[in-house]
């Protein structure tokens, strides 16, 4: 392909790639197309909490030629990944010492992309919002909180707009359900 061309992958194209499956709907890969292409070779770490069976996983190591994926969720995951790059977690995402140590081990400059897909209650994704993003995270971050409950909506009103009115210079993106 010319250099001039630009090597752009469809992320709902490559979520049918290789069973299992990311269990993400088009419109919210579609809106992930649009944050994530600029940046897709930058990414050197990203952070998915909640992933089944891995598929979204697999995704993100394909569209993120340069990072590594690390996982978490409570359940174990069986994946086969030759390359490498995918890093999996068996706990609960309000663990915080399990936290800092999955950002320890995968991301010692900070995540570049948090992805929030987990229990989808709002103590739980509050108690992991304040530290990764706080903690964990590269100044110009993106952290998503996916499909938030009706629980997490005065916090989505409130705490993470002070945070940002105090000057932190990542970036929040959440999708509404
Ligand atoms: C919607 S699924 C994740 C789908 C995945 N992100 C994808 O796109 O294919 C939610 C996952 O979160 C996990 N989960 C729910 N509550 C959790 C918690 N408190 N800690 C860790 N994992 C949790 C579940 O086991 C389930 O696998």
């Amino acid at each position: 392909m010319p250099e001039s061309i630009p090597n752009i992958i469809s992320l709902p194209s490559l979520r049918e790639c290789a069973p299992p499956s990311a269990l993400k709907m088009p419109v919210y890969l579609e809106r992930y197309q649009r944050h994530f292409e600029p940046i897709r070779r930058q990414v050197r770490a990203i952070f998915e909490l909640g992933v089944h069976e891995g598929g979204s996983l697999l995704m993100w190591r394909d569209y993120f030629p340069n990072a590594i994926v690390a996982g978490l969720d409570f359940n174990p995951v069986n994946l086969t990944d030759s390359s490498g790059r995918i890093r999996i977690y068996q706990g609960s995402q309000d663990d915080l010492e399990l936290l800092d140590r999955i950002a320890a081990e995968c991301a010692p400059d900070g995540f570049d992309i948090v992805i929030d897909d987990c229990a989808h209650v709002g103590e739980l994704a509050k108690k992991t919002f304040w530290r990764l993003f706080d903690q964990c995270m590269k100044i110009s971050g993106i952290y998503v909180l996916e499909a938030p409950a009706a629980s997490t909506r005065p916090f989505r009103r409130t705490e993470f707009r002070q945070k940002n009115g105090a000057g932190y210079a990542g970036v929040v993106e959440i999708f509404a359900p």
